[in-house]
């Protein structure tokens, strides 16, 4: 991996849109409390996981991520914020994750199941899902036919990425039951694009601004400002 690209993407607190509220949004679909079972599939850095044990104080949350700098700060916080006993955290793929058939009530992921493909993730994680169990993950989609050609570069590597439309086919095709779904905000976002914006300016005094890893995010920065009302991140809830 580039270095200058991890430098980018190491110490933010998520490395996806997403906020506190929108995570407890997802939840609250789930229509889930009590001492349940969660995964987290590619956890990152653990801003939902700290989310999910604090909104359910007697639930567990497995994070799992094939980065395991990413595993030891969502570890780190968990047990900083008091939830050390309930986060377990394992370095493993999320399109074989290494868990008995049935051993969870909640499947989450924001911003993670199109790095293998959304039907993969879906026959993927259903059979850890205890019966009734639900799923919640967030994924980009697109909210026109017709993105700008800077809106499309930017999304040239999911070149599966859909509309909603498109994202609950694929849901009721792997055999899930419809919950619901909601939209990010514009807050969601920025509590993703300002720390990386900030963590860009710094690392631009040093490198300048023309390495490639900088450049690329600069360019998805300014592009969501100038075509938010092309693409959106959705979260997508349903009931196994
Ligand atoms: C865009 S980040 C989102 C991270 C986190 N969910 C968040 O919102 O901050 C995607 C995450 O998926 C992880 N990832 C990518 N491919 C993976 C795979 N095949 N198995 C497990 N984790 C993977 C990456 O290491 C990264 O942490």
């Amino acid at each position: 991996m580039d270095p200058v690209f991890r430098e980018l993407h190491s110490g933010l607190d998520r490395e996806a849109p997403g906020d506190e509220a929108t995570t407890r949004a997802a939840l609250r679909l789930t229509g889930l409390s009590g001492p349940v079972d969660i995964l987290d599939l590619g956890c990152g850095p653990g801003a939902s996981a700290l989310t999910l044990l604090a909104a359910l104080p007697e639930a567990r949350v497995t994070g799992l991520d094939l980065h395991a700098p990413f595993l030891e700060t969502a570890g780190r916080r968990a047990a900083e914020a008091g939830f050390g006993d309930r986060f377990t955290a394992v370095e493993a793929d999320m399109a074989a994750p290494p868990f008995p058939l049935a051993s969870f009530d909640l499947v989450w992921s924001e911003g993670a199941a199109y790095s293998i493909g959304l039907e993969a993730a879906l026959a993927a994680w259903k059979p850890l899902l205890r019966p009734g169990g639900r799923l919640a993950f967030s994924d980009a989609v697109w909210l026109t036919d017709r993105p700008d050609p800077r809106a499309a570069a930017i999304w040239a590597e999911y070149p599966a990425m859909t509309d909603a439309a498109g994202v609950w086919s694929r849901i009721e095709a792997a055999g899930f039951a419809r919950l619901g779904d909601l939209v990010l905000s514009d807050a969601a976002w920025d509590d993703y694009y300002r720390p990386l914006a900030a963590r860009l300016a710094a690392l631009e005094g040093r490198h300048g601004a023309g390495h490639p890893a900088l450049r690329e995010a600069r360019e998805e920065i300014a592009v969501r400002r100038a075509h938010s009302g092309e693409y959106a991140y959705m979260f997508f809830v349903a009931a196994r």
